[in-house]
């Protein structure tokens, strides 16, 4: 079947210009673009499957590879990792940044003007082993144990494509905020340009700290932030706001956030009386029952959504569980599930390793000078300030934190039918900037996709400035 497709191609005479990438090596994982299903015209040159099994792992990751016509990315490969811990990266590729876009509550996918692949090569990865289209059962503990597995993958795929000395810019967003970091910390450990050639790192709306201080710590000010949409009744605000003093957030909140910020934040234990996150999230529900953490300005009705799954809301269909989808894009007839449990054989779900900012991200920072952390500031599933305290209590190139508040706006250029103007806030200081992403929910690129574009474009060094034009804001 796949050499008919070649030769019928040969015939042709246009493969070399239409798939720069085709060769004897990648042909098995070459995508037919006018056949996906549902997707009614050609999205171009693509590579999907598995690479041969690594003897020592006992997972093959699935991987979707879009090389770019973008001139300007021939030295280089973007990798998107979903989080969870176990959701697929085709979450991310159909409803966030990928070349064809099939968002909850449309109808058929539609071509996506803010696709990443516009400016640059980017590679969809299922990881951990174990998650989305990855052969399971999942094998790993820590993050070193992802990291070992995904380099271990990367090696492989870099030469089957030949992209050796690439420069390598991995993203994602939650979970991923733990996977990135120790991925990317590993690669550079390496120390082969080779293989593993790291140049910029960008986690979204990431996990990078306890989940106490990334939710509980910062969620009263959060409601009493966006008050119209947590419209609660005074003998409730008066308990959370006891409560909050009484666990002692208030106060750390308060220190978390200094600029400059020279105080060590104590750790904070977990205290199941004081899950604040859970209470107003519990409470919310019953005056909103379509709340979503994830996205805290939705309400009834929920749209239903393509790729299904419990997390991203509820829907009649689950695309990549349909057999001509799994047979169109070479993975294996599989019982896709978008987002998975138990990938960390742990009470918690969550690996054993500690969380990113008390871990490998510092020095990923220190390594790269080209992180970015951004987050939007209507999600709930993991909180703005949170981030910001991780932030303010990490010591990169020198110093802790940032000296200066982040204060200046975040540009993104006008553009017929889609947002324009200043949406957001971008600053930087030794080799970290931060963004926050106005209107935009958990999953940036989703929500406010020209925002997603602009911080990728400023990742990958083809703009200097995220601020130009913009207004600031006082805090
Ligand atoms: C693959 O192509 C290369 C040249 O591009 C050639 O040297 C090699 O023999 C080919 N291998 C196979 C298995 O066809
Ligand atoms: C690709 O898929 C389209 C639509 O199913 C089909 O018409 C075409 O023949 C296929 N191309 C090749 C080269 O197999
Ligand atoms: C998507 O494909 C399925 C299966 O071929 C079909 O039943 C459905 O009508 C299609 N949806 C749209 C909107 O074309
Ligand atoms: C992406 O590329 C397409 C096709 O060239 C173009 O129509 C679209 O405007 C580009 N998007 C952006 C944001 O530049
Ligand atoms: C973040 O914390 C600051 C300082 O306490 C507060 O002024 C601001 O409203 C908070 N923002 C959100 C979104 O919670
Ligand atoms: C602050 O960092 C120290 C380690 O440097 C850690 O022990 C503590 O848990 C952190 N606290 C917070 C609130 O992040
Ligand atoms: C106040 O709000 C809480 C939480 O939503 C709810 O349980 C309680 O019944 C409300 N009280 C009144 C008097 O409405
Ligand atoms: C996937 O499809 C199979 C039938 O092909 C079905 O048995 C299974 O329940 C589906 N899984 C999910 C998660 O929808
Ligand atoms: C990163 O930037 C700092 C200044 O903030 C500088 O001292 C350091 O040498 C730079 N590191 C690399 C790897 O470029």
């Amino acid at each position: 079947m796949r050499f008919l497709f070649l030769c019928s191609m040969l015939l042709l005479g246009t493969v070399k210009a239409q798939f720069p990438y085709l060769n004897n090596k990648t042909r098995d994982f070459l995508v037919n673009g006018s056949a996906i299903p549902n997707v009614t015209w050609d999205i171009g040159e693509s590579y999907a499957g598995y690479l041969a099994k690594d003897v020592v792992e006992s997972t093959s990751l699935y991987f979707w590879f879009f090389p770019s016509s973008n001139p300007k990315a021939s030295d280089e490969i973007t990798i998107w990792l979903n989080g969870g811990p176990g959701c697929s990266s085709l979450m991310g590729l159909m409803l966030e940044n990928g070349p064809f876009l099939w968002q909850p509550g449309t109808y058929q996918p539609v071509p996506n003007p803010f696709s990443w692949t516009n400016l640059t090569n980017v590679i969809y990865v299922d990881q951990p082993g174990g998650t989305g289209f990855s052969l399971g059962p999942s094998s790993v503990v820590s993050e070193f144990d992802v990291a070992r597995q995904f380099m271990s993958f990367w090696r492989r795929f870099i030469k089957t494509f030949d992209l050796q000395g690439r420069k390598i810019y991995l993203t994602g967003e939650s979970y991923a905020g733990q996977y990135i970091p120790y991925i990317a910390s590993a690669m550079l450990d390496k120390k082969d340009e080779t293989y593993f050639n790291v140049a910029g790192v960008q986690i979204n709306d990431p996990y990078i700290n306890e989940m106490n201080i990334l939710r509980d710590v910062p969620a009263l000010a959060a409601v009493n932030h966006h008050t119209s949409l947590f419209p609660f009744n005074n003998t409730f605000k008066t308990a959370l706001t006891t409560l909050a003093d009484d666990c002692g957030y208030t106060s750390l909140l308060h220190a978390s956030l200094q600029y400059p910020q020279n105080a060590r934040l104590p750790p904070v234990p977990t205290d199941p009386g004081c899950s604040i996150h859970t209470l107003v999230t519990t409470a919310i529900s019953e005056i909103n029952p379509c709340f979503n953490p994830y996205h805290i300005l939705s309400s009834c009705p929920t749209p239903w959504n393509p790729v299904g799954g419990p997390i991203v809301g509820a829907g009649p269909t689950n695309y990549f569980n349909r057999s001509d989808v799994q047979k169109a894009i070479n993975a294996y007839p599989t019982d896709f599930f978008v987002c998975k449990t138990g990938i960390f054989p742990t009470p918690n779900g969550l690996d054993t390793s500690p969380p990113s900012s008390l871990g490998p991200l510092a020095s990923v920072i220190e390594r790269t000078n080209n992180t970015i952390i951004a987050h939007g500031s209507l999600d709930f599933e993991l909180l703005v300030n949170g981030t910001l305290m991780s932030i303010q209590n990490m010591t990169w190139n020198g110093r802790q934190g940032f000296e200066r508040r982040p204060t200046e706006g975040l540009f993104v250029p006008y553009r017929a039918g889609a947002g324009g103007g200043t949406l957001g806030t971008a600053h930087t200081e030794r080799g970290l900037t931060f963004s926050e992403v106005f209107m935009s929910g958990h999953e940036i690129p989703q929500y406010v996709p020209g925002a997603a574009y602009r911080q990728l474009e400023f990742l990958l060094g083809r703009i200097d400035s995220l601020s130009k034009e913009a207004k600031d804001f006082t805090a």
